[in-house]
């Protein structure tokens, strides 16, 4: 061997030396320093067989599209219940930019950091996030706090908290993204210049309807408004003076605000019908709109856009069928395979529950799904 062969080689030795010291310290870097404590889903560790397969390449497509900006307010025992929402919202991002916006208790930020940090390398960083403290005014601040579930009420207030935010996609913690989340952002493009917030009505049916019956206090249109999947421009909301018109709805029917902050957005859009615009029922598909039978046309044509665990349907056996695709998003670990791991074990899981109403609708349940993992 030649001298100069052998600096040559020597010097592809140091070049291979010095590319895999640095994929090491690059890995130690990423690795989170501690030992994440997961409640949810059955997360381990790395596994060459979960990476993302030809299925769900269009899923890990990185082209910036428009922000889309899902945010939540978290208390108490709603972080693991939370972070599968989370979890749907990032397998659904489809091509937008997204961002997770977390509005909860101090003590609990820790586990919404470390978690979607480690999310966020799962999924080549395809989404950002943000994580911010609970605040309430100082007038009638512990009244605020215990209005309705704990804490539920700081959505009112997200116009101030989230003072750098032009607009926002408002999600209880209980709901789950079925479709794409941009199939429900677009909305807002359908939105005139008077309108700051969208929401479905409370029920579709008069017959069945709480507000119509039930409410002692005004509501918005003949059946009300349901809060819990809501299109919020919170540009539009400060330039309204939002926050200042709380306060007066709160003492003027404080005796009967039974759904809490629900409440007293109806009250406002009721005197302000022209604020709101009211999408379509399988933008927050509830249990209502199957249990007795349904009537939630626009999921039966386009399927389910947003399911709404309301009532505990996640957590208990009330309606089989959303417990099941709460489980099925429980248990899909991001990354890996949506088509095996999350459509067909949600499919399989529905196929027990066809003896009730909602389970006999199993398709509008994955007819989404479907479409985007392109198996249709
Ligand atoms: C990787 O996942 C496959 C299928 O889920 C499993 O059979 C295998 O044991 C896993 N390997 C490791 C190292 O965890
Ligand atoms: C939170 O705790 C309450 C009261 O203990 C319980 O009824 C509820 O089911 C729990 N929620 C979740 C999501 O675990
Ligand atoms: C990860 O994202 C970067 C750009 O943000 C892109 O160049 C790269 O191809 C992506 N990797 C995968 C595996 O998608
Ligand atoms: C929200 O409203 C502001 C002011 O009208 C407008 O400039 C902005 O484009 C709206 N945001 C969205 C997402 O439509
Ligand atoms: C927006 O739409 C609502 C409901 O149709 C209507 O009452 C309002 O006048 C519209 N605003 C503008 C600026 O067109
Ligand atoms: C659903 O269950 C029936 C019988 O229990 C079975 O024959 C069928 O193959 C199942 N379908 C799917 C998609 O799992």
């Amino acid at each position: 061997m030649t001298s100069d062969a052998m600096v040559r080689l020597k010097l592809s030795c140091l070049f291979l030396c010095v590319i895999g010291f640095s994929i090491v310290t690059l890995l130690c870097l990423y690795l989170p320093d501690k030992q994440i404590a997961y409640n949810i889903g059955r997360l381990s560790a790395f596994n060459a067989s979960i990476l993302p397969s030809s299925h769900s390449v269009q899923l890990f497509h990185t082209k910036k599209n428009e922000e889309v900006v899902i945010a939540a307010v978290i208390c108490g025992n709603r972080t693991s219940q939370a972070l599968v929402m989370i979890k749907s919202a990032i397998v659904f991002r489809g091509n937008s930019d997204l961002r997770i916006v977390v509005i909860a208790e101090k003590n609990i930020q820790q586990e919404f950091d470390e978690t979607l940090r480690y999310w966020r390398l799962l999924t080549n960083d395809s989404f950002s996030y943000e994580i911010h403290s609970i605040i309430f005014p100082k007038e009638h601040s512990d009244e605020w706090r215990k209005l309705f579930q704990p804490c539920a009420s700081e959505r009112l207030f997200l116009p101030t908290v989230l003072n750098h935010l032009d607009s926002i996609l408002y999600v209880d913690t209980d709901t789950l993204f079925l479709s794409s989340v941009e199939d429900v952002w677009k909305h807002f493009s359908q939105m005139n210049s008077s309108q700051l917030a969208a929401m479905v009505p409370e029920h579709e049916d008069m017959n069945v309807g709480w507000y119509n019956r039930f409410a002692n206090h005004p509501y918005y249109g003949k059946l009300g408004l349901n809060s819990g999947v809501m299109l919020m421009n919170l540009t539009r909301m400060r330039e309204f003076d939002w926050i200042s018109r709380l306060a007066p709805v709160l003492e003027k029917y404080r005796l009967y605000l039974t759904w809490g902050d629900q409440d007293i957005i109806n009250v406002i859009f009721h005197d302000h019908p022209d604020k709101v615009y009211v999408y379509p029922c399988r933008y927050n598909y509830r249990s209502d709109h199957c249990m007795y039978m349904s009537n939630c046309k626009s999921a039966e044509e386009d399927g389910v856009a947003v399911l709404h665990g309301s009532r505990s349907t996640f957590q208990t056996n009330k309606q089989p069928a959303f417990r099941a695709l709460f489980n099925a998003m429980s248990q899909y670990q991001l990354g890996s395979d949506p088509v095996k791991y999350l459509l067909e074990a949600s499919a399989s899981l529905l196929n027990e529950t066809t003896s009730t109403n909602c389970g006999r609708l199993a398709p509008i349940f994955t007819h989404n799904m479907r479409l985007m993992f392109q198996t249709v």
